[in-house]
């Protein structure tokens, strides 16, 4: 062990208690304040617990994190990047006073560890964003997380770790930092170069990696992120399929992987200084960064928040500290007259054609069920994605109807369901909203926090019958824009299509019709909050259809709505 790199201040943190004193800890746990931790501070904790954020020893307190949001640097001087807080709700943090214990759960109340409280303070955390992050933007991940979700209050202390978080994906692929450096003395390998990624590995990646460990003279150890990464990206399950089969691309014995519970910031400069100690915990010489390295894409303005190698030169600027070593890249392309890949800067483009495929194009085509070439991607890699990705004709999809009271919603979709089950092959769910309302929400009423109670369950519901490549439609009023765009994210998330419908009759047709005699009450006073009456309708400005069913009968609109389908690439009509 003493030829490997040492770790990052010197020790490998090593936060958990031994046997005896974690089931004494666990008996004390049952007394004490219980947290049960968000999805990254789970991640947090695990790398704090099995030393992958050495030197630290718990959640930050404010002297710290105070200087590493200024300076990047800890109390005593210390280069560290990133804040690791844990943020908590005003109601627990008023039950506690500095000296406190508390009990940090997971989500099924499993104790994991014990945190002893040495400060408690409110952050800014819009200063915080600016600060790590560079902008407040809610178009940066971090900068959303932190302002959207994160808890107002701060609790600091160290921590000792009763045990581990338990995965039950991929056990033998989960190394802590001591058992890939137990790896590494064991096979030899005194120079190891780090890949990080939160991708499928396609052969871009393969050759980078090949070109890297060639550079470094080192063995390569593949370390993707499964913990957080940028929403939207390709689910750690899959991927890992993904990363075995490409690890049968290199030499045997020269390269392992590995998977690393990190919840990413998406913070560009700072999360590549924040990666390379980490990395060097785990026993890495070498570190290789890319283009746009943990890069959050564009902020709300459509530019670019870093720029592509801004995180290469925060790096560079650190060296001497990191002790780890950077191994850049330029972007990897095909060039066609070589058969083979080059880092771009090396390619004479007046003379070379040089081929690439981006991301948005590579969705695309497995959208499309377009063929993958194979310069490009794996055959055994672009048929695992497609496995997880299948064209849109076997996707699931949410047709989600809004509009008010008499629109016209209940009988389209009604008309709709008929016409799908008809034409077989797909499980369809009619969420309608009386139905829900009925057997889903039977106890909410129509204020604006009953109404969005009321939309999530049903984009909850939408989403699992979605994912499970099932047809459900939904016809509530949902009058409120932002509650209509969270149940969109919800079912996109889901691997499958939302498709909004505005049933737009106007209020005056609805009224006239009158099914219910809702209206006639509301004008008489006798139902205040009546949505178009006295309560806000806020109409979609950018739905997928908008139907007007003043003049159309129902088998026309759902005729409309099948067309729509269809040109989407949901089904195919011929
Ligand atoms: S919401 O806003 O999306 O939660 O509404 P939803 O669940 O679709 O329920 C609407 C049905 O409830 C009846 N109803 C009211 N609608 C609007 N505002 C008020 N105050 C109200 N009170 C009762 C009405 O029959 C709606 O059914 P539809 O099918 O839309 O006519």
């Amino acid at each position: 062990m003493s030829d490997l790199i040492p770790p990052y201040g010197g020790t490998l943190k090593d936060l958990r208690l031994d046997a005896a004193a974690a089931d004494e800890a666990r008996g004390r746990a049952l007394e004490l304040p219980g947290w049960d931790l968000t999805e990254r501070q789970l991640c947090d904790l695990e790398l704090l617990a099995n030393g992958g954020f050495s030197p630290l020893d718990g959640f930050m307190n404010q002297a710290d994190y105070e200087r590493v949001v200024t300076d990047m640097r800890l109390a005593d001087g210390t280069l560290w990047p990133m804040p690791i807080t844990l943020d908590v709700s005003e109601a627990f943090a008023g039950r506690l006073a500095t000296g406190d214990q508390v009990v940090l759960r997971d989500p099924e109340g499993v104790a994991l560890a014990i945190l002893t409280v040495s400060d408690i303070w409110r952050p800014d955390r819009a200063a915080e964003a600016e600060a790590v992050f560079g902008t407040r933007d809610t178009a940066h991940p971090g900068a959303a997380y932190l302002l959207q979700r994160s808890h107002p209050v701060y609790l600091g202390g160290r921590v000792e770790a009763l045990e581990l978080p338990s995965h039950y994906d991929f056990p033998h692929l989960r190394l802590t930092p001591a058992e890939t450096r137990a790896r590494f003395a064991r096979s030899g390998w005194r120079r190891v170069v780090a890949f990080q990624t939160r991708n499928p590995m396609h052969r871009a990646h393969v050759e980078l990696t090949f070109l890297a460990a060639r550079q470094a003279e080192a063995n390569l150890l593949i370390h993707p992120v499964v913990g957080m990464t940028k929403p939207g990206d390709v689910d750690h399950y899959s991927r890992v399929r993904c990363y075995e089969h490409v690890l049968k691309k290199y030499p045997e014995q020269t390269t392992a992987l590995s998977l690393l519970p990190l919840a990413m910031r998406m913070g560009g400069p700072r999360e590549a200084v924040w990666h390379a100690i980490i990395r060097r915990n785990y026993g890495c010489t070498h570190f290789i960064v890319g283009r746009d390295h943990a890069g959050p894409g564009k902020d709300s303005q459509g530019d670019e928040i870093y720029g592509p190698y801004d995180a290469q030169a925060l790096v560079t600027e650190h060296a001497a500290e990191l002790g780890i070593e950077m191994v850049p890249f330029r972007m990897m392309v095909y060039v066609q007259e070589r058969a083979g890949y080059a880092p771009i800067d090396e390619v004479d483009e007046a003379r070379e054609t040089v081929m690439n495929i981006s991301g948005t194009e590579f969705r695309r085509r497995m959208r499309e069920g377009l063929e993958i070439p194979d310069w490009f991607g794996y055959p055994e890699v672009v048929a695992e994605l497609r496995r997880t990705y299948p064209p849109r004709a076997r996707q699931g999809f949410t047709l989600f109807f809004t509009g008010l009271s008499g629109s016209g919603k209940s009988t389209v979709a009604n008309a709709v369901m008929v016409k799908l089950m008809e034409r077989g092959g797909r499980a369809v769910a009619l969420l309608d909203g009386d139905v829900v309302r009925k057997h889903l929400s039977s106890e909410l009423g129509f204020s604006k926090e009953h109404r969005d109670l009321n939309i999530r369950r049903i984009g909850f519901v939408a989403a699992e019958i979605t994912r499970n490549g099932g047809a459900a439609i939904c016809a509530p009023i949902a009058p409120y824009a932002s509650t209509r765009r969270d149940v969109r994210a919800m079912v996109e998330a889901a691997n499958g299509g939302f498709i909004e419908i505005h049933v737009a009759t106007p209020i005056e047709e609805c009224e006239r019709r009158d099914r219910k005699g809702l209206y006639a009450k509301a004008r008489a006073g006798q139902i205040t909050g009546f949505t178009g009456i006295d309560d806000p309708y806020e109409a979609p400005v950018e739905p997928e259809l908008r139907i007007d069913t003043t003049d159309c009968t129902p088998d026309e609109a759902a005729q409309q709505v099948l067309l729509k389908l269809e040109s989407l690439g949901y089904i195919d009509l011929r």
